[in-house]
C-alpha cells in the first residue's frame, strides 16, 4: 500500500520503499506523509512526534513573551496559532537581536514548476514578516539543480525557466529590495559559495548523507552531494557582497533559516559540520504544511488543480474550489449538524482561514460557533472564501508590478543595507556602497563616516518608531474615549 499521497514525490524519491512500506509517518525532503492507518486511511502528521524525534524545541509562550518585549511587535498570526511550531536555537537569534549584533535570514525554494499554490507562500509570508521585524539581509536560494537532480524528466532549460517565474511570484510577496539577495544555484556557484560548498562535503561521509537522507546504493551522486549546496547557504562567508570578504568576521554570522520541517535534515547536518569547523551555526525556525484541499494528511500539489487554491487563480475558481473541494467538518444534515455542531480541527476552511484570517477574536468566534452547530458549512466555505480571495488578489496585484528588471535587480550580487535592532547602538557595520568589500566589511572597524551614517539612519529609526508608538497610542486613546462615550449615550 502506497502512503504518500503525492504520487510525483515519491516517484522521485531516493527512498521511496520506506514511505511506501511501513505506512509510518515520514517527513524529508523528499517525502512527506503522515503515514497510513490500518484501514490504508491518510493520516495526518503528527508534529509533536516530529519535534521529539528531531530533537527540535516547541515554541513556547515564554519565547513570544520574550520576542515581542525585544521586538515591540506582536507575534505573527502563524506564530500566535503554532502554525510556525519549532525552532532550533532561535533564542540565540533573539540574543543577539537584543545585543546588535548580526544575523541574516536565509530561505529557498526548489523551482519545479510554474504553479506557485497557496501553500508556497506560507514560508515566505512569514519570512518577510521576519525580514520587516528584523531589519536584516535575507538570502532566498532556488535550487534549480536540486529540482534537476531529483526528477528523472526534468531538463535543465526546464528548471531554470522556472527561477526567474519563482522569483517573480516569490518578490510579490512583499520583500525589500533593499535587503534581498536572490540566486539561482546554476548562476552562483563559484568563488566564495564554491568554497563554502566544498568545506561542507568534505565533512559528511556517505554514510552520514545515507543515514540522514536514507539515499541508497542506486542513488545518483549529484543527489547525495546536493546538501552541501543547500547547507553552504546558511553561512554568511558565502555572501562577501553582502558581508564583507573577511572570513574571520563572517564566519561568526548566523543564519536565521525560517522552513517547513521538512528542509530540517540539511540544517542537522550543516549545524553538525559548523560546530565541527568553528563557523556559526545557523538558527531554524520550523512551520508546519497546509493541507490539500481534500483535508488532513492529503498534500497540496502544484500538478492538481483541484488539490490546491493557486496564486493565479481568479475569485470564482476560488469559490469553486473551495465550495466543491474543500473537505468540511460539518454534518451530513442541517439537523444534525445544529443539534452536533461541526468539527474544526478536520474543517479545511476553518483550517485555512486559521492561516489567513489575521483577526484573533472573529477567528474564536467562527470556531465557537460552527463548533455549536450555529454556523453552517455553506456559511464558514463563503468567509473562508472572502478571505483567500483578498489575499490572492492582493498577491496578483504585487505580482503584476514585478518586471524582467525587478528580477534581475533582486539577483545582482550587490551590497544590501539594513540597520538591525535600531534600539541598540550599533555593534557590527553594514556594507556601505561596497566599502567593506574592501576590506572592512563584516565585524571590522567602520571609518568615521561610516559610523556617522548608521548612528544617523538609527536615530531616524528609533525617532520613527517613536512617532509611530505615539500615533498608536493616540488612536487607541481616542478609540477608548469613544466607547465610553458612546457607553455613556
Ligand atoms: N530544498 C528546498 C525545496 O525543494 C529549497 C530550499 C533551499 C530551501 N534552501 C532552503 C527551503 C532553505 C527552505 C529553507 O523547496
Amino acid at each position: 500500500m502506497a502512503t504518500n499521497v503525492n504520487a510525483e514525490a515519491l516517484k522521485e524519491s531516493p527512498i521511496p520503499e520506506v514511505a511506501a512500506h511501513t505506512g509510518k509517518q515520514t517527513v524529508d525532503p523528499y517525502n512527506v506523509s503522515g503515514g497510513v492507518d490500518a484501514n490504508g486511511v491518510q493520516l495526518a502528521i503528527d508534529y509533536s512526534k516530529l519535534i521529539e524525534e528531531f530533537g527540535t524545541k516547541k515554541i513556547d509562550q515564554p519565547l513570544l513573551e520574550r520576542f515581542e518585549r525585544l521586538t515591540g511587535k506582536k507575534p505573527h498570526r502563524f506564530l500566535r496559532r503554532g502554525i510556525v511550531f519549532s525552532h532550533r536555537d532561535f533564542e540565540l537569534i533573539l540574543d543577539r537581536y537584543e545585543r546588535g549584533e548580526p544575523f541574516f535570514l536565509y530561505t529557498g525554494r526548489g523551482p519545479s514548476s510554474d504553479s506557485v499554490h497557496v501553500g508556497h507562500t506560507v514560508p515566505f509570508e512569514f519570512t518577510k514578516w521576519l525580514q520587516d521585524t528584523f531589519d536584516v539581509p535575507l538570502v532566498i536560494m532556488l535550487t534549480d539543480d536540486e529540482k534537476y537532480l531529483f526528477s528523472e524528466k526534468r531538463t535543465i532549460e526546464e528548471v531554470q525557466g522556472y527561477c526567474s517565474t519563482n522569483a517573480k511570484d516569490i518578490i510579490a510577496i512583499g520583500f525589500d529590495p533593499a535587503k534581498t539577495f536572490i540566486f539561482s544555484d546554476f548562476d552562483f556557484v563559484g568563488g566564495a559559495f564554491y568554497r563554502n560548498i566544498v568545506r561542507l562535503s568534505k565533512h559528511i561521509t556517505l554514510n552520514q548523507a545515507r543515514a540522514i537522507f536514507g539515499f541508497n546504493e542506486s542513488t545518483n551522486i549529484g543527489r547525495i552531494h546536493f546538501g552541501s549546496i543547500q547547507g553552504a547557504t546558511s553561512w554568511a562567508s558565502s555572501f562577501p557582497h553582502i558581508f564583507g570578504a573577511d572570513e574571520k568576521k563572517t564566519t561568526k554570522i548566523p543564519a536565521l533559516i525560517p522552513c517547513a520541517i521538512d528542509q530540517d535534515p540539511y540544517f542537522r547536518m550543516t549545524r553538525d559540520v559548523s560546530a565541527r569547523i568553528q563557523h556559526a551555526k545557523p538558527s531554524l525556525i520550523h512551520s508546519k504544511f497546509l493541507d490539500a484541499l481534500q483535508g488532513p494528511g492529503t498534500k497540496m500539489s502544484a500538478s492538481v488543480d483541484e488539490s490546491a487554491i493557486f496564486m493565479k487563480d481568479t475569485p470564482k475558481q476560488i469559490q469553486n474550489k473551495i465550495n466543491k473541494h474543500a473537505f468540511s467538518g460539518g454534518k451530513e444534515t442541517e439537523e444534525e449538524h445544529r443539534r452536533l455542531g461541526g468539527d474544526t480541527s478536520v474543517d479545511v476552511s476553518y483550517q485555512y482561514l486559521r492561516f489567513f484570517l489575521e483577526d484573533d477574536d472573529e477567528l474564536e468566534k467562527i470556531r465557537v460557533s460552527y463548533e455549536a452547530g450555529e454556523l453552517l458549512t455553506g456559511q464558514l466555505k463563503a468567509i473562508c472564501i472572502r478571505e483567500l480571495q483578498a489575499y490572492v488578489s492582493g498577491f496578483q496585484e504585487r505580482r503584476a508590478k514585478v518586471t524582467d528588471e525587478t528580477v534581475a535587480h533582486f539577483m545582482d550580487r550587490r551590497p544590501l543595507q539594513w540597520v538591525g535592532n535600531p534600539r541598540v547602538t550599533i555593534v557590527v557595520p553594514q556594507i556601505v556602497d561596497g566599502e567593506a568589500a574592501a576590506g572592512e566589511g563584516g565585524d571590522g572597524k567602520m571609518t568615521k563616516n561610516q559610523l556617522k551614517k548608521l548612528e544617523k539612519q538609527k536615530q531616524l529609526e528609533a525617532k520613527k518608531l517613536q512617532k509611530q508608538k505615539e500615533k498608536e497610542e493616540a488612536a487607541a486613546a481616542a478609540a477608548a474615549a469613544a466607547a465610553a462615550a458612546g457607553k455613556e449615550a
